[in-house]
């Protein structure tokens, strides 16, 4: 078991942690107002960066002075004009870099209405999102609001596109001839995967709404005539008779239950000879601190949670699916391979 470091001091520390959700908040803006964008080109002075993104010059001077004190953007000597420090750098938007597109996912005032209510999840179980946001899930939210579906499929895609190759790396793909990714998001796993075996073809199953990113996404993979995707349900039904099937951080947004029955469904359309790959963030006891939030945000989102390897065999094993091996993909990212019995 990790052991944690002795607090220094523990009122001190104490402080900190209470302020963090302060600290965290004014990165959020910062980030929601473009000043990193906007100092790309070079310092400017408050005023003028008051002006472009249309605030109150005093208080947007007092929130860059104290995001300059954790090192976030940099003050010149005359007080009044500010620079980019490498983490503000970390926040400019283009080229997209995770953080900056998680930066503006965390800023949505739903997002963070939802971890206000922190507590109705540890209290329940469930997500706390409904709760926070007048009744409307998360999922609805991403569907219905084209700002909150830009927001988390950006945030989703700066994630997933890193990680999709490694993970095509990490299997052996070359005995299939046609994979389905159910949930394949915005297609980078697809393109990852069609991309290392050139004889492949491939499907990916989606929300309707997220269809159309996934096709401009594989349509600039240059993976041309090899791919398509399907506007569908998995708790419906998934497209059958595939070699390989993939499933990739989408198990980890529902409970139990709800996870032996979308195996089910893709089980009903697996041939006998069909591989399903489970590929999710696995927790163990060495999982650090990051992983360990990632986990709680799952729940305050959406009632999901990561899981250690053996939760997931057991709801293979329910689902009436056998684990044949796992691969180890990165810091905890591992692909699960099932069959049927
Ligand atoms: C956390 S994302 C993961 C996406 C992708 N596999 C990846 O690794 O980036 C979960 C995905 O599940 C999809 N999803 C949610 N409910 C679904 C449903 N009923 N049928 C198909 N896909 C669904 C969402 O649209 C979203 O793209």
């Amino acid at each position: 078991m990790p052991q944690q470091p002795e607090p220094l001091d523990p009122h001190q520390d104490m402080v900190a942690l209470l302020q963090g959700a302060w600290r965290a908040r004014a990165v959020h803006v910062a980030a929601e107002l473009g000043l990193p964008d906007l100092l790309v080109s070079g310092p400017r002075g408050v005023a003028e960066l008051a002006e472009l993104t249309g605030t109150h010059a005093p208080t947007l001077g007092r929130l860059l002075r104290a995001l300059t004190t954790f090192g976030v953007f940099h003050r010149l000597p005359d007080g009044r004009t500010y620079g980019q420090s490498p983490l503000s750098a970390v926040l400019v938007s283009e080229p997209a870099n995770p953080e900056s597109t998680d930066a503006r996912f965390m800023a949505a005032n739903w997002h963070w209405a939802a971890w206000g209510d922190l507590l109705h999840s540890v209290r329940t179980g469930e997500s706390s999102f409904e709760v926070a946001n007048g009744g409307v899930s998360f999922w609805e939210l991403t569907k219905t609001d084209p700002d909150a579906k830009r927001r988390f499929n950006a945030a989703m895609s700066a994630v997933s596109v890193a990680e999709s190759t490694a993970t095509a790396r990490a299997y052996d793909f070359s005995a299939a001839r046609h994979v389905v990714d159910v949930a394949g998001g915005l297609g980078s796993l697809l393109a990852a995967v069609l991309t290392e075996n050139p004889a492949l073809r491939g499907t990916v199953l989606e929300r309707p709404e997220t269809v159309p990113l996934a096709e401009d996404l594989l349509a600039a993979a240059g993976v041309d005539g090899r791919y398509e995707v399907v506007a569908g349900d998995f708790f419906e039904s998934v497209p059958p008779g595939a070699d390989v099937y993939t499933i990739k951080r989408a198990l980890h947004d529902w409970d139990d239950d709800t996870i032996v029955r979308i195996l089910g469904r893709i089980r009903e359309a697996m041939r006998p000879d069909s591989v399903l790959l489970v590929i999710e963030g696995m927790v163990g006891d060495d999982s650090d601190q990051e992983a360990l939030f990632r986990g709680l945000l799952l729940t305050v989102l959406v009632g999901g949670q990561d899981r250690p390897e053996s939760d997931y065999r057991t709801l293979a094993t329910r689902a009436g699916l056998r684990t044949t091996r796992t691969v180890r993909v990165g810091d905890t990212l591992r692909i699960l391979e099932t069959r049927l019995p």
